[in-house]
């Protein structure tokens, strides 16, 4: 298959000789990758054979390295544990029709994990130190990235609080890791919802747009009710009025109403999603009327009595467009057949075109690892 990629983006192609940062790479002696089988893929089950790791040292990044992946010893009293500093990012590397490996927008992952550093009172990773530390370690671990289509390689860079102190203050120390897996799609079957009118997510002034683990902690309650209802996610409403939706407790979400897309406006208590980001571009792009704005529940109550609900879809890095099926809200129930869904499948598939190269990427989002 012809693939539609300039791999000599001089831009956006970082050379291994023209890296900034020194990473030692001490490699595995026993890798796992004869023991993966591709074809069946759950989310978030198998690792790849090695990690990344840096140490935050009297206000330095320090002994960077690539070491065969394992656990890290801690201790009792590390302050990530009892104070919650610890943030995260989600993105994928996906692969053309020869194998190179490609990341998908991968600056803006940089740029979102030092959103969240700010926010919760850690230390900046300079974005050239977050970029070469996933790029040579996705192109170490390539063998990884599954080659079927709905499959990718996830990865997962993450910062935490590594000193041993107790009492409330930000950490002087922290680790930045980075790990990557194999997984295959994230919803399997189309989602159910259940819109939550007793807990909240976040509010404005809160940590809601940061991508921190506490964030993740306190959806599971709620969730754990919604799974007992037979729903698979909460759908979160705004913690002033409880009527705005925000966002579900794994991705944003975009609504179809007649020939509207409409998608929740980052009001500061929803993460600022990338496939969201990107969605939005796309959909702008091919003519779509599409708005960020507040969307009550009640208008979607309405639009589905009204027969004019036509779509709904989540968008994640790690769901990439899911289609909904059914939303709840008190009593009301709202079933919807994606069957008859065309925004939300054309999408999946122009992403998917543009992580394999089978789509030419126009925005330079695709880079090669
Ligand atoms: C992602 O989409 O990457 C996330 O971090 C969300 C989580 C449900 C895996």
């Amino acid at each position: 298959m012809e693939t539609l990629l300039n791999y000599e983006n001089p831009a956006k192609n970082i050379k291994l000789n023209q890296m900034k940062y020194q990473i030692k790479i001490t490699k595995t002696e026993d890798s796992a990758i004869s023991k993966m089988d591709f074809n069946h893929l759950p989310f978030g089950k198998f690792y790849s054979d090695h990690m990344f790791v840096a140490d935050y040292i009297n206000g330095q990044w320090t002994n960077l390295e690539i070491r065969p992946l394992a656990p890290i010893p801690m201790h009792p009293g590390n302050m990530a544990i009892h104070y919650g500093q610890s943030i995260f990012e989600g993105m994928k590397a996906s692969r053309d029709a020869e194998g190179h490996p490609l990341l998908f927008r991968p600056e803006m992952h940089a740029k979102r994990i030092n959103k969240s550093a700010k926010r919760m009172c850690m230390p900046e990773i300079p974005e050239e130190l977050f970029l070469e530390a996933v790029h040579t370690l996705v192109r170490l671990e390539k063998a990884w990235i599954p080659p079927q289509k709905g499959s990718a390689l996830y990865i997962r860079p993450f910062m935490f609080a590594t000193d041993e102190t107790i009492g409330v203050k930000p950490s002087d120390t922290y680790k930045f890791i980075v790990f990557v897996m194999p997984v295959g799609p994230y919803y399997t079957n189309p989602v159910k919802l259940l819109a939550q009118d007793k807990y909240v997510r976040a509010v404005v002034g809160g940590v809601g747009e940061a991508k921190a683990a506490g964030n993740y902690a306190a959806s599971l309650l709620p969730a754990a009710m919604a799974k007992n209802e037979g729903y698979d996610q909460v759908m979160w409403l705004d913690g002033v009025h409880k009527k705005f939706i925000q966002e579900v407790g794994t991705m944003n979400i975009f609504f179809v109403i007649g020939d509207e897309i409409v998608t929740p406006n980052l009001d500061g208590a929803i993460l600022a999603g990338i496939t969201r980001d990107s969605i939005l571009i796309l959909l702008r792009g091919k003519g779509y009327k599409v708005t960020e704005r507040q969307i009550s529940i009640d208008e979607v109550v309405q639009a589905y009595d009204e027969g004019k609900l036509m779509e709904v879809f989540g968008t994640g890095t790690a769901a990439v467009v899911a289609p909904v099926n059914e939303i709840r809200y008190k009593d009301h129930i709202m079933n919807i057949n994606p069957d008859n869904f065309k925004i939300g499948p054309m999408i999946y598939e122009t992403i998917n075109g543009l992580r394999n190269c089978t789509i030419e990427d126009k925005f330079g989002w695709i880079v090669p690892a």
